[in-house]
């Protein structure tokens, strides 16, 4: 464990924040969640439990370390109580909140709390220069399922002190991840990247000639671990909407990155994916 780092604040109780507040805890950290909303930390709280839970049914978790593990996590609602060495923010995103509730906790914190973000799109730079402490920010992406992912990017800015950095690192290994340097461009790498395989498949299924399902299913049958709606569904179709927003003007707006209005429709539909039960297929 990291020397440093005694006790975790994970801000956000949705799809990242529940997986990585469980990583944490797996890992012997102390960890406090933090969400806006109850229900969503009510929802994260029975997520861990039951991953946990699959875990000792298949023999690969004594129970008592589960238990353990559960003790170690608590879950609030009450900005006030969010008192930690290091957190990690997994919340909307929208660069002005991100920027809110980081001054938010500066404001609570000892001078030396890291601030890390889990944006996947945004600027860490932009974001570090509207925070009390520009020289404690950090990005640490995970990537989803945050559980079971072993990749974390780390992406530092020109004002990043690198002992931040040292500890960033040293915990993200600690937690049994796979820490990556990250320049801090738009999408970092594997958003980058993995942009056009989101748009071009929804550009062909918005051309009529081919179906969501098939498209996936053409996908892995080549070799792909999940086809590209399916991927967009487990992500949250407002989350992976906000990426290409993000990038695409970051870019300068490039035609072969211009959002989907097939997933624009989707999010004003409200059909997010597995999180609400539907977004190209129904859960
Ligand atoms: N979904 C993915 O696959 C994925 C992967 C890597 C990184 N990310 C990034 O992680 C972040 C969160 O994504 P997600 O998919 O977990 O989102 P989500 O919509 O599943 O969850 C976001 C949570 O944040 C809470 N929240 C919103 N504003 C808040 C605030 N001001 N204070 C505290 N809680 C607040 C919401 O109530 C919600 O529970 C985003 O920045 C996203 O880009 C997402």
């Amino acid at each position: 464990m990291s020397q440093d780092i005694h006790r975790v604040c994970v801000c956000g109780a949705g799809t990242m924040g529940a997986g990585i507040a469980q990583t944490l805890a797996t890992a012997g950290y102390s960890t406090l969640v933090y969400d806006v909303h109850p229900a969503g930390l009510e929802r994260a709280s029975q997520q861990i439990r039951q991953q946990l839970q699959t875990a000792v049914s298949k023999g690969k978790l004594h129970s008592d370390t589960a238990e353990k593990i559960l003790q170690r996590i608590e879950f609030t609602d009450d900005l006030q109580a969010c008192l930690a060495d290091l957190f990690i923010e997994a919340i909307v995103e929208r660069m002005e909140d991100k920027v809110a509730l980081f001054n938010q906790l500066a404001e609570l914190n000892h001078s030396e709390s890291i601030f890390a973000t889990n944006t996947s799109s945004l600027s860490v730079s932009q974001l570090a220069e509207q925070v009390q402490n520009p020289a404690r920010v950090i990005g640490l992406h995970f990537f989803n399922p945050a559980h079971l992912m072993k990749l974390v990017e780390v992406i530092t800015t020109d004002r990043t002190d690198p002992t931040v950095f040292d500890v960033a690192w040293t915990l993200i290994a600690s937690i049994g991840k796979t820490p990556v340097r990250c320049q801090d461009t738009p999408g970092f790498i594997v958003n980058r990247v993995a942009r056009p395989y989101y748009l071009e498949a929804m550009r062909l299924v918005e051309a009529g000639d081919i179906s969501p399902e098939q498209v996936d299913r053409i996908l892995e049958s080549a070799g792909f671990k999940l086809g590209p709606f399916k991927l967009t569904d487990l992500i949250g179709q407002d989350i992976n909407l906000a990426v290409s927003r993000s990038v695409y003007e970051q870019l300068g707006r490039p035609e072969r990155l211009k959002p989907s209005p097939l997933q624009e429709q989707l999010v004003r539909d409200g059909k997010l994916g597995r999180k609400t039960g539907e977004g190209f297929y129904r859960y």
